[in-house]
């Protein structure tokens, strides 16, 4: 027997069993993206890892040790001295799109949303994969009301969360400032850490110097008990950047948006200036953050785009999103498409007029939209009709000898039981009452 091929680690299948909750999350998504007025954008999920590292920074734990390379067999695909990475997230490829498709030009702001898989390296469990899936939104232009910004984002996200159903999360947020805000924040933890440093993990000795904001968020007990004796407040920030903080607290406070202030928040990714936000839920063990974001003001000069435009933007990871909401709905509740007919056919043995019959009106039926199947197999009666109850469809259509010689077929209403006589010809015409696929 030949070896079986088994699923990369850290990554998923999504049967029909289940995919109605992606469907349905998909759909209540897309429904509040309209109502806040975005629309969709789709990039490549490959781009050039010059792109991440310029963007996440070349000493982020997402570009050292995350970021998949892509190799390839011929020069043509990658050419030397070119390298490609699937994508770990969607705000860079956004912003290069931005700037490569001059959205600039483009009045007002561009208000973007995404959904898609993102890729990273890591070592899988509980809600952490190698490939994940994201549905995030970024608020890219040039725009001098930004505080109000940064709340509209972040009660998007809440919104798009209690829509998903998901309750008992919190959001976090703190203020890095501008990027001489930043780098007094590196100062300031450095100057504060000094002593402790031999206390910390391998790890963070080295980050220490090279990425000193990542031992806040390093999950070893030594840290943790080092960085919890730390007392941060918002002494790095210059007075407009305290001022920026305090007005998008008050535009939150606006929309009722509940929030907590963590000076020790301060995100894995490089781009983020002044605003960062995080939602976390405690139901979801040590992965817990259900999704993050925060306002990236150098980002598109960075990359070669103008100057001044400024971007905000958030990412849920979809997979915790599930875990949080838990088994919720069954198949059958949730079933994004039911069908509105099944055909049963009934032949006398070694004859197929009945089946040929129904495999003839199945077309009829989608052609006349009305979402229809039919079973395949010469099963009996009472098989086929488990097969019609189990395909979720609304009504039966029984098609055997009877019905063959009056040229009519035996309707059945799945939820009343009740059965009766229509001619053939009329059939389309009593599903126009009922279609799903047309409402
Ligand atoms: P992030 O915090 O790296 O931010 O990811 C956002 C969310 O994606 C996380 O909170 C988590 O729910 C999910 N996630 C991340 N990594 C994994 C993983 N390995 N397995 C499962 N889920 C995961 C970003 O990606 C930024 N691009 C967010 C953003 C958008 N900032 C501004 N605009």
């Amino acid at each position: 027997m030949s070896q079986k091929i088994s699923i990369p680690r850290g990554t998923n299948d999504i049967l029909p069993d289940e995919i109605f909750r992606w469907q349905n999350l998909e759909d209540k998504a897309r429904t509040l993206m309209r109502l806040y007025g975005y629309e969709e954008i789709r990039t490549p999920i490959f781009e050039d890892t010059g792109l991440f590292k310029r963007s996440l920074g070349p000493a982020s734990d997402v570009v050292t040790k995350q970021l998949l390379e892509l190799k390839s067999r011929t020069e043509d695909t990658v050419p030397d001295g070119e390298s490609y990475s699937l994508r770990p997230e969607g705000t860079a490829p956004i912003v290069r799109a931005y700037i490569e498709h001059h959205l600039d030009k483009k009045e007002g702001l561009s208000k973007l949303y995404y959904f898609g898989p993102m890729f990273r390296g890591e070592r899988p469990q509980r809600g952490r994969l190698r490939q994940f899936h994201q549905v995030g939104v970024e608020l890219i232009g040039l725009h001098s009301f930004q505080p109000f910004l940064d709340a509209e984002a972040m009660a998007l996200s809440i919104r798009l969360l209690e829509g998903f159903g998901v309750e008992g999360f919190r959001l976090k947020i703190n203020s890095l400032g501008s990027h001489e805000d930043k780098k007094n924040l590196s100062s300031i933890l450095r100057e504060r850490l000094k002593k402790d440093v031999r206390n910390l993990c391998p790890e963070c000795q080295a980050r220490f110097e090279r990425n000193v904001f990542r031992i806040l968020d390093c999950k070893n007990k030594e840290c943790r008990a080092v960085v919890a004796r730390l007392e941060l407040g918002d002494a790095h920030l210059s007075p407009p950047s305290k001022e920026y903080f305090q007005k998008v607290r008050a535009a939150l406070d606006l929309w009722g948006v509940a929030h907590t202030v963590s000076p020790h928040l301060v995100r894995g990714l490089d781009y983020y200036t002044h605003t960062v936000f995080e939602i976390s839920h405690a139901g979801l063990g040590s992965q817990d953050a259900l999704g993050a974001g925060g306002r990236y003001n150098d980002l598109v000069a960075q990359l070669g785009g103008p100057k001044d435009i400024g971007g905000m933007g958030f990412a849920l990871g979809i997979e915790r999103i599930l875990l949080a909401v838990g088994g919720g709905e069954t198949r059958d509740e949730g079933r994004v498409t039911k069908l509105d007919a099944f055909i049963v056919s009934l032949d006398k043995e070694e004859e197929t007029k009945a089946y040929t019959a129904a495999f003839e009106l199945l077309n009829e039926l989608r052609r006349k939209e009305i979402a229809a199947d039919m079973n395949h197999t010469r099963g009996s009666m009472k098989s086929q009709m488990r097969a019609a109850d189990k395909s979720g469809a609304r009504y039966v259509i029984i098609i055997g000898e009877d019905e063959l010689k009056e040229d009519i077929v035996t309707l059945k209403n799945m939820a009343s039981g009740e059965q009766r006589k229509v001619p053939q010809s009329k059939l389309a015409a009593e599903f126009n009452k009922v279609s799903s696929v047309k409402s």
